[in-house]
């Protein structure tokens, strides 16, 4: 897959960002699962995930939602049992407030900043309550770079339901195929772009694309990626 896609607009005006995987980095809570469970840090960390992403899609298949908060502390119990962890009731709401201080990627910051003086008008779209998402954007000192903070909790439904990525079109007021949709989670590039939007997956662990019958616009392997696609796509 090209950094460059001839099937890509130049005329983006907008670009919305997925956080987790993405914007904040959440494998760091690895370090304090494997000072909890010794060897056992990385399994967690990526059972945690895997099991918070398939609930948001059985609840929202089922018409069962419940907050990505809720949903996230669900799924840290499942791995734990899941890999026969028996986590005390604090180590569990430890583990769980490290969403609260999640980090950005290295390049993140400076990536963003260069997007925004470019004037492109930025969004955080996430499955994340509003509540994690303006703690972590404030504990990074994010808030000047995004114009809206877009919670899939307006609509109760998660990712990737069409009704959560319609919100960046309801926020930007501009057509779907004029924002840019960043995400890592290939899944969620996919289904972006089946929704209408100019697509970039950062495929940071190098990845085979999905086999779903459509492929995001562009990819790179890191957010500043997105930085020499719009730059492309300038002039
Ligand atoms: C999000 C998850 C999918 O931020 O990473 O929406």
């Amino acid at each position: 897959m090209s950094m460059l896609s001839s099937t890509a607009p130049s005329s983006i005006k907008a670009i919305a960002f997925d956080a987790y995987a993405t914007l904040f980095d959440v494998y760091c809570m690895e370090a304090l699962a494997e000072e909890y469970f010794p060897g056992q840090g990385a399994a967690l960390t990526v059972q945690w995930r895997l099991k918070q992403v398939e609930y948001t899609r059985v609840r929202t298949m089922s018409g069962q939602f419940k907050t990505f908060w809720e949903v996230t502390r669900d799924a840290l119990v499942f791995a734990a049992r899941r890999l026969d962890l028996d986590m005390s009731d604090t180590q569990r709401q430890h583990l769980m407030n490290q969403y609260a201080c999640l980090r950005p990627f290295p390049e993140n910051m400076a990536t963003l900043e260069t997007l925004q003086a470019m004037g492109y008008p930025l969004a955080i779209l996430s499955n994340g309550t509003h509540s994690m998402l303006d703690i972590a954007v404030k504990y990074n000192d994010m808030s000047h770079l995004f114009s809206h903070i877009l919670s899939a909790d307006s609509v109760q439904k998660f990712k990737t339901s069409p009704e959560v990525y319609q919100l960046a079109v309801d926020a930007f007021k501009v057509p779907k195929n004029e924002i840019l949709f960043v995400s890592a989670n290939a899944w969620d590039a996919c289904a972006a772009t089946w929704f209408g939007f100019t697509t970039f997956w950062v495929n940071r662990n190098n990845q085979p694309g999905e086999v779903l019958d459509v492929t995001p616009t562009a990819s790179g392997r890191q957010l500043s990626d997105v930085l020499t696609y719009v730059g492309g796509l300038q002039g």
